[in-house]
């Protein structure tokens, strides 16, 4: 043994830059495949099993239990799901990670970032409506600098589940029913969060949620089974992961739904197959939370050994709070249940990622001073901008909106004065102080104007001991804001409802106050698509608000005295009543068309996806196409003249659908939306919009299998009320 040492030292004097070379996973200057690689041979078998799992430090972060927290996690644990704010924190645990742990390997901290950090912007399904994707980025940015500087690297954000079943309460969280606007907005969200490079100490990395198909949970019930046919996976769930992958989507994130019976947290097939093998997506999979154990609950495994195993070999490689990953992947390696193979390809995907984001150099996030880091006016500004071209109008009869000059306003109803309930669901670290609600919008902008408002009643319940002095306020007032809708946690998770109607009590309060025979302009606040039916009779004009974070009053009071003029778009239906449910634009053709309707309601929705009024009006031209007659190879431009018609500047989103009216493969959708683009037009100029088209692209399909196929025959063009048919040879 001395002599190996005596050698050993002798090298080390002989050639003393063996001693003084860092390890390549060390050095900055080697590419990230061989750090990975370098790094990866070095690890033992327990430090790899504990970096493909998070866990938290608690929800609590009041500093007097700081120590205790850090002191109770490894220092080679992989990821921590970090609910404080401060990077004080942060830093603590990750000095733990770098010092204390045998190779020093940064933990990653995650968080819910959805729909901004500390500068709450509008929920996702309102962002849709903007038809916005430059706007959606921007906020994802702000957010991603909120969040860096909070201690966060990376956040379980965009949800690009597809739904179109408005009971269930995550509708809020996504991008509403149609996979190409979902695509668009999720592959903005990506670039907006990680920027062209996420290690800049301003980006975050993404994460696709969730993976996959959750947004058909049967009967808007959370958590539970879908039946997805491999057709509708191809069709419909699965091309707004792929746009997020292709924008360089860093994580996925697994599902708690089972996929036709088979649990997304252990399918192979979506895991593996599509992700990993074709799509070429290099980062990793992390399990929900929960999701892996859950397996059992589904009746998949028998417990958690069993569970850690199928869900490993089906290709998910981070464990999110199951404690199944550390307590048993060791024993599966060993046993030979899960290879070694499997296993470092889980832990190269993590430390891909921590090399990506930057941690080995910048491992620690620099303090800063709250208000250095939080609520910068140009956040809110962003998050105004947006919570503007998030609302939608909706009637406006007579022209009541904009308002000029009132004198005196009445603002009316359980919305009238909430902050709380603007910030909607999964509201990162925001809180109600700083949201300017309507009452307080309102105020501002109307300075000279009398504004009294009344609660009426609460959300629900039966007490209508309020109505009496809400029915005298709309009496003595010009015009009535009446402000209905849901609370914060009616929507989100685990937040399905029977019915998409509000509660009766909000309902008898409208009723009352349209007594008084004043205009009413009804404000609905919500994080889904509400059934309006007997709302609209009473209202003359209406907005849908959505839940837009911290500037909603502010952005409310901008459309309704004209300073905006309102452009935004459903990006999901209104069905006409929940009966209706599930009802959605991009529907397959029936095979009758002028029998199958309902006998006791409309069958038409009260709000189809795409609508949104304007205090202007656009008129549509002839839409020329370049070639009516094409083969595969052709390029197709699509020309849409539009005129602002009205004598007020306006935005308009144009958009161009597709259909192919006979496939023989499967039968297609009655129409597909393939571009949109928003543009402003001021009063009486027109704009032509132009589309290109390559029918290689937005004239093909997949099959069940994902193989994409283009056939010749007739498609259609439509662009509002025109169809220009096409013929490919
Ligand atoms: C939750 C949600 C998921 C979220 C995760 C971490 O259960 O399903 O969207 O990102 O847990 O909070």
């Amino acid at each position: 043994m001395e002599k190996i040492l005596v050698i050993i030292l002798g090298l080390l004097l002989t050639f003393p830059s063996i001693a003084a070379r860092k390890p390549i996973y060390k050095d900055s200057s080697k590419s990230i495949e061989e750090r990975v690689e370098d790094l990866l041979s070095r690890m033992t078998l327990e430090e790899k099993v504990l970096q493909l799992n998070q866990y938290t430090l608690g929800r609590n972060d009041n500093a007097n239990n700081f120590e205790e927290q850090v002191h109770k996690l490894s220092p080679e644990i992989g990821s921590v799901i970090y609910f404080s704010d401060s990077p004080e924190l942060r830093n603590s645990l990750q000095k733990k990670a770098m010092e204390e742990s045998r190779l020093g390997i940064p933990v990653v901290f995650g968080f819910d970032v959805i729909h901004g950090y500390r500068t709450i912007l509008p929920v996702p399904i309102a962002q849709a409506c903007s038809f916005d994707p430059e706007l959606v980025e921007e906020g994802a940015s702000v957010a991603a600098m909120e969040a860096k500087k909070a201690g966060v690297d990376w956040t379980f954000s965009p949800m690009v589940d597809i739904a179109r079943d408005p009971r269930w309460g995550r509708v809020a969280e996504g991008y509403g029913e149609d996979p190409y606007l979902a695509s668009v907005m999720a592959a903005a969200a990506v670039r907006g969060y990680q920027g062209t490079d996420p290690s800049d100490g301003k980006h975050i990395a993404a994460c696709m949620k969730h993976f996959v198909a959750y947004g058909a949970s049967e009967a808007g019930r959370d958590y539970v089974y879908t039946e997805v046919s491999r057709q509708s996976l191809w069709d419909t769930y699965l091309p707004s992961f792929e746009a997020g992958v292709r924008a360089g989507a860093m994580t996925v994130m697994s599902s708690f739904n089972c996929i036709s019976g088979i649990p997304s947290s252990a399918d192979s097939y979506t895991l593996t197959e599509v992700l990993k093998n074709r799509w070429g997506f290099d980062g990793f999979i992390v399990s929900d939370w929960g999701s892996i154990q859950q397996l059992r609950s589904q009746g998949f495994v028998s417990d958690k050994k069993e569970a850690a195993m199928a869900s490993m070999n089906a290709g998910l490689d981070m464990d999110m709070m199951n404690e199944c990953y550390d307590a048993y992947l060791e024993d599966l390696v060993k046993e030979g249940k899960v290879s070694e193979a499997r296993l470092d390809d889980a832990v190269r995907r993590v430390l891909r990622m921590k090399f990506r984001l930057g941690l080995f150099e910048h491992p620690y996030v620099e303090p800063t001073k709250y208000m250095e880091r939080f609520l910068l006016p140009e956040y809110l500004e962003t998050a105004r901008r947006l919570a503007e071209e998030s609302m939608v109008l909706l009637k406006n009869d007579g022209g009541l909106l904009p308002l000029s000059k009132p004198s005196s306003i009445a603002v009316i109803g359980p919305m009238a004065e909430s902050r709380f309930h603007h910030l909607g669901s999964w509201q990162g670290k925001g809180t109600g102080e700083f949201v300017v609600n309507t009452v307080a919008g309102l105020k501002k902008r109307f300075p000279d104007a009398q504004i009294v408002s009344a609660q009426g009643c609460d959300f629900d319940g039966g007490d209508r001991s309020g109505f009496e002095a809400a029915v005298k306020a709309a009496s003595e007032a010009d015009v009535v804001f009446l402000c209905l809708g849901e609370k914060n946690n009616w929507s989100g998770e685990n937040a399905s409802r029977s019915t998409i109607a509000l509660p009766a009590i909000q309902q008898a309060l409208a009723e009352e106050i349209a007594k008084a025979g004043k205009p009413i302009v009804l404000v609905t606040t919500s994080g889904r698509p509400l059934d309006l039916h007997l709302l609209e009779p009473l209202a003359t004009a209406m907005i849908q608000e959505w839940q837009t974070g911290l500037e909603s009053g502010n952005a409310l009071a901008a459309l309704v005295s004209g300073d905006y003029n309102p452009s935004g778009r459903l990006a999901i239906t209104f069905p006409y009543s929940t009966g209706q449910i599930p009802i959605y634009y991009n529907h397959r053709q029936s095979a009758r068309t002028n029998q199958g309707f309902y006998q006791d309601i409309p069958s038409k929705p009260l709000y189809d996806f795409g609508y949104g009024l304007s205090y202007t009006t656009y008129s549509y031209g002839k839409v020329e196409v370049s070639d009516s007659l094409i083969t595969k190879d052709s390029k197709i431009r699509v020309r849409v003249p539009v005129t602002n018609s009205g004598s007020v500047d306006g935005t308009e989103t144009a958009m161009l659908f597709i259909r192919d009216p006979y496939c023989s493969v499967v039968t297609r959708p009655v129409k597909e939306l393939k571009r949109f683009s928003r543009h402003e037009i001021k009063a009486g100029e027109t704009y032509v919009f132009v589309f290109e088209l390559d029918p290689q692209t937005d004239l093909s399909f997949v099959d069940s299998e994902g193989r994409r196929f283009l056939e010749s025959g007739e498609y259609d063009i439509i662009v509002k009320d025109q169809i220009i048919r096409l013929t490919l040879k």
